[in-house]
Order: C-alpha cells, then structure tokens, then sequence
C-alpha cells in the first residue's frame, strides 16, 4: 500500500539517506513504513515508549508484509536501541525537553549514530545545545510550515561544531533562512507591542535578541 505523508514528515524523510534508521516514537509508523517503501532505508527500528502507539506500527508493518525489515520495539527513548545499531536516529513530535533528554540518556550510555533527525515541537534550543554538547555537526536546520504550524527539523551528523547563541536559539543557518526572516519580524513587533505597555526584562531580552539576529540577516544580504 503506498503512502502519503504530510509536508512535515516528508521533509524530516528527505534527510534520511540510507541504511538502519531508528525511529524513536514511531506512533503510527508512517515514517519507517515510507522510508522502506521509497528504499530511503534498508531496515527501520520503530520504537515507542507506549505499547498502544507501537501496536499501530506493528500492524501497519504487518499488513503490508514489511514486519522482517520493520522491527517494532518498545521502551523509553533510544534505550531499545544499541550502540551504532541504526545509521540514522529520527525523533519527532516531541517537545525538545524530551529529546534532548533522550540524546543525553543515549550519551551516558555510551551509545553514538552517526546520524541525527531531529524535530522538536518546543524548544529547539534544548536541541542543538544537546547536540553541540555531544560532538555532533548541525547540517541542516530549517522550518516546515504544515497544518496551520511551523516545525523546526534538523539534521546533524558526527563532528564537531561552534554555534554562537543567535544560532543556538534561531537556528544554525537562520540568516539563510527563507522564513526566519519574516517570522521573526512578525514576533519582534508584537513583543514591542507588549512591551510599550507591560516592562520585562525577559521580554526586553528577546527583543534584542532579535533586532540583532534581524540585523545580522540585512548585513549578509547586503555583503
Ligand atoms: C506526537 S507522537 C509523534 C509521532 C511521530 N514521531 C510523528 O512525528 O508523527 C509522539 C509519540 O512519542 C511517544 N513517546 C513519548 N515519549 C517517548 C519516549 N521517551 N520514548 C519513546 N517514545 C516516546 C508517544 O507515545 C507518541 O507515540
């Protein structure tokens, strides 16, 4: 049966290249199923904390008679998962608290891939700190706009890297980015709106936070 995933999932599939790829949190399975459909994987670990969610992808893989290439496999973040066992870990849909708490769970363990696709609902920031801290490289960081809302995906292989805290927080390539531009203007006005009313520091933070990574945008367009 072929699928069709939406515009987020088939961004976050467009990063992946080969090989065992480990989906962590699979819920319903439709990434690992397409990657094996499109031959973007050879074999996929679907993984999730919750039996219910797994059942899904389970099924899913057993009806299309896929289960020996997509292994299903319950348990809390890469813990089912070994030490270089999957070439690329996925983990989306989660807030960016959770995942970087899996990146560093995985860490301690001494468990090392030598790919990342990651795609926090919240806090990207949590995400590319965990990822620098842990010797990776941010290859790829952009937005994808779906349904109405904007997903942060980012890729990011061994290697190591220095972010500045602009990237940190807006994203590693944000002053190439298509749409931080105008997303980030739209937020800089309505948070000066705020503050011409209502002081805060924090708010007055953020605020400078922004003019500069604005500023930084209009010096390399104009370089
Ligand atoms: C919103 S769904 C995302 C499904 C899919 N990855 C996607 O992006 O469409 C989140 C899934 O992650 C699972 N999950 C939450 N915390 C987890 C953890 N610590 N380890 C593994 N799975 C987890 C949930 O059970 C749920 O099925």
């Amino acid at each position: 049966m072929p699928i069709r995933l939406d515009e987020r999932l088939t961004r976050i599939a467009s990063l992946v290249d080969y090989g065992t790829v480990a989906d962590i949190g699979c819920d319903h399975g439709k990434l690992g199923y397409y990657l094996i459909g499109t031959d973007r994987a050879r074999a996929v670990i679907a993984t999730d904390i919750s039996e219910g969610s797994l059942k899904k992808a389970r099924e899913l893989a057993r009806d299309n008679g896929v289960s020996d290439i997509m292994m299903t496999r319950q348990g809390d973040g890469l813990s089912p998962v070994a030490d270089r066992e999957a070439d690329t870990v996925v983990i989306a849909g989660l807030g960016g608290d959770v995942i970087s708490e899996i990146l560093s769970g995985a860490a301690a363990e001494g468990k090392r891939f030598y790919h990342f696709v990651l795609s926090p609902n919240t806090h990207p920031e949590k995400v590319r700190r965990e990822l620098i801290r842990q010797k990776y490289r941010i290859v790829y960081d952009d937005a994808v706009e779906c349904g109405g809302k904007r997903y942060t995906v980012i890729k990011a292989d061994e290697g190591e890297q220095i972010l500045d805290e602009l990237r940190i927080l807006f994203g590693a390539f944000y002053d190439e980015s298509e749409s931080f531009e105008r997303i980030a203007a739209q937020e800089l006005e309505y948070k000066r709106s705020i503050i011409s009313f209502h002081y805060d520091a924090e708010l007055e933070k953020r605020i400078v936070l922004l003019e500069t990574a604005l500023n930084n945008v209009l010096k390399r367009r104009n370089a």
